[in-house]
């Protein structure tokens, strides 16, 4: 619960990544970021008392899906392996918590691609992943959503990648 003085600095890391990035982030407001770490829904890395890297996980169409979003690591702690590690834990929690759910995710990162493929998940079309609107709501804070609008939700920059468990066992 303490952590939750962090969520100011999860914020505004997420937001200037997301400028120097110029694609694919999703904005998340310090308040979204609470709710969060209070429900237990969130990883976060500390480094000395400061902020390293975060996570958080989402239900989708009523706990038929769970997605990490928001990965995020503070520029002076990248290139380490903590992205992974982040991810890692993120995945082993949310398997555990919602264990009947699917894992899924949607990114224009090579590294989330990356580590993704490690855990097993797999790259889809979006026809595989959740319909829950709320969740695609998240991207309208995206620069790319002209295209998943004009698409009708059926495709856009970022790959889809999902892990099922029960086709993965
Ligand atoms: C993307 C990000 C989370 C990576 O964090 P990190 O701690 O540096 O990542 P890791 O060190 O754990 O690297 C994981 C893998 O991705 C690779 N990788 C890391 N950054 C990369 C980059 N910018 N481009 C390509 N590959 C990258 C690593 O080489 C590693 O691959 P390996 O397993 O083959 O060695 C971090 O750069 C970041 O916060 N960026 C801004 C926000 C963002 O883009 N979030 C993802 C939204 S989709």
């Amino acid at each position: 619960m303490k952590h939750i003085n962090y969520s100011n600095i999860i914020s505004e890391t997420i937001h200037s990544s997301a400028k120097v990035r110029g694609t694919g982030i999703a904005l998340r407001t310090p308040q979204y970021i609470q709710k969060k770490i209070k429900n237990n829904d969130a990883v976060i890395a500390i480094e000395k008392n400061e902020f390293a890297g975060f996570c958080y996980i989402e239900v989708w169409g009523h706990g038929k899906y769970v997605a990490h979003s928001g990965l995020i690591v503070s520029p002076k702690f990248r290139g380490n392996g903590l992205a992974k590690k982040i991810k890692t834990l993120t995945f082993n929690h949310s398997k555990i918590k919602y264990p009947d759910a699917k894992i899924f995710g949607i990114t224009t990162g090579l590294a989330v691609m990356k580590i993704n493929y490690e855990l097993g998940y797999k790259p889809v079309t979006f026809s595989e992943l959740t319909d829950d609107k709320e969740f695609w709501k998240g991207c309208k804070t995206c620069k790319n959503y002209d295209v998943l609008n004009r698409t009708k939700r059926e495709m856009c920059l970022c790959t889809g990648m999902l892990y099922n468990s029960k086709s993965n066992k």
